[in-house]
């Protein structure tokens, strides 16, 4: 184990995770080499405004970097981006890179996220059929979207929403295709996917639930349409697929890291190996305030990890544990989302589905607040991350209640 803040940290991937890891072990006192190896081109970034503000426009790839030019340096972090990690060497403590160098460590974190889970139909290559995951990905299909361009998306769950709505602002013709019975089935409860179905076909986006591609034609190289498994035939001038992630594990499980969909980290983020951590989308972690492990796909996943590991390695006090949370922009609803849910949670509605304004609460058999699922409504979702983490029992008929402010609900 390492003693003392001196030793060689390297961290490999360069997005949410590692690029905070890098800034928090300086933060905190780290006075050892950092080396942040990602490879991606650019500098980490936000990912979440890649569907929503980079696709219509209105930030610049330059805007999304998690910290300005130069930061990096000043603080003796060396990165390397455009550089992919081959191989974690465990027993000489040191990982290969493709140019053949090695690097050397005491302590290496992987922060290397998640891939798109691949589509393997006829037809995927062409040209036209394309994925959301990097500012690149982003810029180009806001170059393809014009006013009237049919784009047909597959998968309705976050990015393919998310995406559907930017591409209808951008005034595209645009038709979401899931195959489950409901959009956003992975993470929202039947009555918010009700919601949105409901309101982006109010916005003109067609939805097609229990719809399944099975190939895309098309004419030189280029997509004119999809094939659905019901025989349909729909055309199309550009074709999203947005249909998940899986852990990027490879690395971990080549070394023979413990990995279960995701490498397996305890509470303050070490894997099976005490010499390495793993932080971010690439994780199976323990969420502490529901006694379950998950593989959270977020932003506050990545600073919470992030954070652990600092504080782990410079001696400091471990975070608090919070409730997982994460949000979505959607046209002008801003969907907000804490907690995890459970099949046996009661449901209570707080505001007006109609108005566009409300929250849905979710609480167990024991009346512990567990889950929110906020629509422009910040102050409910506030108050609800607040009690989760805090796990306060809340009645359900008190939170549906309009004429009882929120912070007379709960009984600690
Ligand atoms: N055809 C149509 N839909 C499919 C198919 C398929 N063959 N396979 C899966 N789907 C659907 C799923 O049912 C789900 O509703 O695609 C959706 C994928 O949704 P998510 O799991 O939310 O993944 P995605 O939208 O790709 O987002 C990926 O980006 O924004 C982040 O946090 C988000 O981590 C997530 C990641």
């Amino acid at each position: 184990m390492l003693s003392g803040l001196n030793g060689r940290v390297v961290i490999v991937g360069a997005g949410h995770a590692g690029g905070t890891a890098a800034t928090l072990l300086r933060q905190y006192g780290w006075t050892g080499a950092i080396t942040l190896v990602g490879a991606e081109a650019r500098p980490p970034y936000q990912r979440p405004p890649l569907s929503k503000g980079l696709m219509l426009g209105k930030v610049t790839p330059q805007e999304l970097q998690l910290k300005p030019e130069g930061f990096y340096a000043e603080r003796q972090i060396e990165l390397r981006t455009g550089t992919c990690v081959t191989r974690v060497e465990r027993e000489a403590q040191r990982v290969l890179l493709e140019t053949g160098e090695a690097l050397a460590y005491d302590h290496l974190i992987l922060a290397t996220g998640a891939r798109l889970r691949p589509l393997p139909v006829p037809g995927i290559d062409l040209a036209g059929v394309v994925s959301l995951r990097t500012d690149v990905d982003a810029l180009r299909l806001r170059a393809a979207v014009q006013p009237g361009t049919r784009v047909l998306v597959v998968g309705g769950g976050y990015i393919g929403l998310e995406a559907a709505a930017s591409a209808r602002t951008l005034g595209a013709e645009v038709c979401v295709l899931e195959r489950e019975n409901r959009l956003m089935a992975r993470v929202a409860s039947q009555e918010l996917s009700a919601f949105v179905t409901g309101y982006a076909r109010s916005k003109g986006v067609a939805i097609e639930l229990s719809a399944s591609v099975v190939g895309f034609d098309g004419e030189q190289g280029q997509v004119r349409s999809a094939r659905l498994a019901d025989g349909r035939s729909l055309p199309c001038d550009l074709a999203l697929v947005g249909i998940g992630v899986l852990a990027e594990q490879a690395l971990a499980q080549e070394a023979g890291l413990v990995c279960e969909d995701g490498v397996v980290v305890d509470e303050e983020a070490l894997t099976s190996d005490p010499r390495i951590s793993a932080i971010g989308d690439c994780t199976r972690r323990p969420v502490v305030l529901f006694e379950r492990n998950a593989r959270l796909e977020s932003v506050h996943n990545a600073m919470e990890q992030a954070k652990q590991v600092a504080a782990r390695l410079c001696g400091k006090p471990q975070p608090v544990a919070e409730a997982p949370w994460t949000w979505s922009d959607q046209f002008d609803l801003r969907l907000q989302i804490a907690g995890l849910t459970s099949p046996d949670d009661q449901v209570a509605l707080r505001g007006d589905t109609a108005g566009n304004a409300f929250a849905i609460f979710h609480i167990s058999p024991q009346g512990l607040l567990r889950a929110v699922e906020a629509v422009n409504a910040p102050m409910d979702f506030a108050f609800a991350r607040m009690a989760i983490g805090k796990r306060l029992r809340t009645p359900g008929v008190r939170l549906s209640d309009p004429a009882i402010p929120l912070k007379d609900v709960a009984i600690a």
